[in-house]
């Protein structure tokens, strides 16, 4: 079978038909969306909430388990799941329990409860990093992990990989020039408001080429490697055999502190993609799902980081240390964590998605190899990404190349249009516990048909 092309027309005419559709069926969608345009900028609380492709925004009615319904009375089965924040489902039952019961002993004392005691040694039995801080959002926990990375080296400058995100700290949008990777790295342009020239203290390289790191870091300019475990913002691209062990050696031959972003890998299993790994990190931080998607991060540390973390504030003058936000690990958030971590995000749990989403990339390849269609699969234990090209790609540079926005957004809003929703950003798909086998097959006979249509000549 050849490789169909997809036109360029036939996407737009799909693309079209499809918004059409969406407006025409979400009548009180629309209609709150012109009671919001007059109070929020781009009509919606937050502006990525805008960034779905969609006519007007879908206005939520309610969200229990792997499903959602609309306004218009829509059900959705959720494969955005908040962009990782409700992985463990919408109102998991011990959490929303849970939740209901603290609305009535306190919510922020700037005090530690009975709960840190509980989430701090579930963190530890868990991740195997002995030493833990609270943050309220996942940018701020690598932002503030930064700065103790930098105060503990006394070194400026952080390493990042082509492609990353880290939340909106700015320290790490720095790009590879994409016509000339030998080109100096350059400030990522799509930045508001940014001032600084960030390549003065963040180099960066492509994943997965442990040369380019090995050449940075003998400076011994950095003072942390801050990454992912594996990249899952520019699509997905997973660390080759090896590479992170190799960066785990090139780290301590240097001096330099590594840093696992979890915030997304932790869909790998129970203990994230560290679990995977023979070796910890420095530093951890994960985010957004571990307090069953309520606002809460988490950053951890081994026991020779944290003593110098101890020194570094022991010798500081007086004042504020710059790291820290008042509401972090309040009463409520606490609670939740603690419940979350221990009664939620289980063993079980995670093997459950699993296999869930083995189903669900299985079927997806399944689709893709009977089209022709020169795309890829890629599974990160509950998480998967379906990429426009033929093989995973082995860096940021590659899985850019494969993104097609016009391509994507037809898509989106095809299966959105079918009760199917996934993340707007790129092609993530992400199951929960309660995703049913009911819930991928819906998914895969829109994704079929979706198909089936962009390849019609
Ligand atoms: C890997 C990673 N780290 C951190 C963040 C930031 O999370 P938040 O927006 O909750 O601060 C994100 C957000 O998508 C992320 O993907």
């Amino acid at each position: 079978m050849t490789t169909p092309t997809i036109s360029r027309d036939r996407i737009r005419s799909i693309a079209q038909r499809e918004a059409q559709a969406f407006l025409q069926a979400r009548p009180q969608s629309a209609r709150l969306a012109e009671q919001t345009e007059q109070h929020y900028l781009f009509g919606v609380p937050l502006h990525w909430m805008a960034d779905w492709g969609t006519p007007v925004p879908l206005f939520v009615e309610r969200a229990q388990g792997a499903h959602f319904t609309d306004v218009d009375g829509h059900e959705y089965a959720d494969f955005c799941l908040g962009d990782t924040g409700a992985m463990f489902g919408h109102s998991p039952s011990p959490v929303a329990q849970r939740l209901a019961t603290a609305a009535f002993t306190g919510y922020t004392a700037m005090l530690p409860t009975a709960d840190a005691a509980i989430a701090g040694k579930s963190l530890t039995e868990r991740f195997g990093l002995p030493f833990w801080q609270l943050a309220t959002t996942a940018t701020d926990a690598n932002r503030f992990v930064v700065r103790w990375a930098r105060a503990i080296t006394e070194r400026k400058k952080i390493l990042v990989f082509n492609g990353c995100y880290h939340g909106t700290i700015d320290d790490v949008f720095v790009d590879l020039n994409p016509n000339d990777p030998s080109a100096p790295p350059s400030t990522r342009a799509s930045l508001l408001g940014q001032v600084y020239d960030l390549t003065q203290f963040t180099d960066v390289v492509e994943f997965n080429d442990i040369e380019a790191v090995r050449e940075k870091l003998a400076s011994r300019e950095f003072a942390c490697v801050l990454t992912e475990p594996a990249l899952t913002n520019c699509g997905m691209v997973l660390p080759r055999n090896g590479f992170l062990a190799q960066l785990r050696e090139a780290c301590d031959a240097t001096g330099t502190l590594l840093v696992f972003d979890e915030t997304h890998t932790i869909s790998a299993g129970y203990s994230g993609y560290t679990g995977l790994c023979d070796f910890l990190p420095d530093m951890l931080v994960a985010g957004k799902a571990i307090a069953g998607g309520l606002p809460c991060a988490v950053y951890g540390m081994s026991e020779s980081i944290a003593q110098r973390m101890r020194t570094a504030k022991e010798i500081a003058p007086p004042g504020h240390s710059g790291i820290g936000t008042t509401l972090s690990g309040n009463m409520l958030t606490m609670a939740l964590l603690a419940t979350n971590l221990t009664e939620v995000a289980t063993k079980e749990a995670f093997n459950q998605i699993i296999v869930q989403q083995s189903k669900l990339s299985a079927g997806l390849r399944d689709i893709i190899d009977r089209n022709a269609l020169s795309w890829s699969v890629t599974q990160l234990g509950a998480r998967s990404e379906f990429q426009f090209c033929a093989t995973s790609p082995k860096n940021g540079s590659e899985a850019e190349t494969a993104m097609d926005a016009e391509l994507e957004q037809a898509i989106h809003l095809y299966l959105l249009n079918r009760g199917v929703m996934i993340t707007p950003f790129h092609n993530m798909t992400l199951v929960c516990p309660e995703t049913s086998d009911a819930d991928i097959e819906q998914f895969l006979m829109a994704f079929e048909s979706c198909v089936k249509e962009l390849c019609q000549p």
